[in-house]
């Protein structure tokens, strides 16, 4: 990881845990509401991967690798959970998702296989694979989300 590229990743995911929790309330749309689902979910499974490698909290390989399940999971479900271009008043996703679908299903698959190259058995190895999978996630927010965190 480069210094300039960590406190990127940080300061993106401190951004999204900050907003994240007010965009749900007053979501009607239930398919929307389990995408955003989806993606809390996968957001409080980086956050303890990025607190074991700011040394917030110990090393725990059972727990990093829990972590990627759920990732692992998330990201593989990520085009299932769009694929219907449902929206909601209080949804984040822009239409161009279904306008390049294509696209938006390439960057689903750019995030499951950075996190299933996540090295969850040391933290050196979590260090050095974290950074890739941050930037999977801004990659997609940056085209197909209103909030660009
Ligand atoms: C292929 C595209 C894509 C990828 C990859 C992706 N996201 Fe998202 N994410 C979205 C879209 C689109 C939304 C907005 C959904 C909505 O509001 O309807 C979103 C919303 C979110 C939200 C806000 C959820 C809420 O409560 O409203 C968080 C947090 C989030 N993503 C975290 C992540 C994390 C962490 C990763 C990487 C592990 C990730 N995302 C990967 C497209 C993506």
């Amino acid at each position: 990881m480069t210094p300039i590229a960590r406190p990127t990743l940080m300061a993106s995911l401190c951004l999204a845990l900050a907003t994240a929790a007010l965009a749900h309330s007053g979501v009607r749309n239930h398919a929307v509401m389990m995408r955003m689902e989806a993606m809390l979910s996968s957001k409080k499974a980086i956050e303890r991967l990025v607190a074991m490698v700011k040394g917030q909290s110990a090393f725990d390989a059972a727990a990093a690798d829990t972590a990627q399940q759920a990732l692992m999971a998330h990201m593989k479900a990520t085009p299932d959970l769009f694929r219907d271009p449902q929206s909601d008043p209080k949804s984040e996703a822009l239409p161009l998702i279904w306008d390049t679908w294509a696209d938006f299903e390439r960057k689903s698959n750019s995030a499951y296989l950075a996190v299933t190259a996540l090295d969850t058995l040391s933290l050196e190895g979590l260090r050095g694979t974290l950074l890739r999978v941050g930037n999977t996630c801004l990659d997609c927010h940056q085209t197909y989300r209103k909030e660009k965190h």
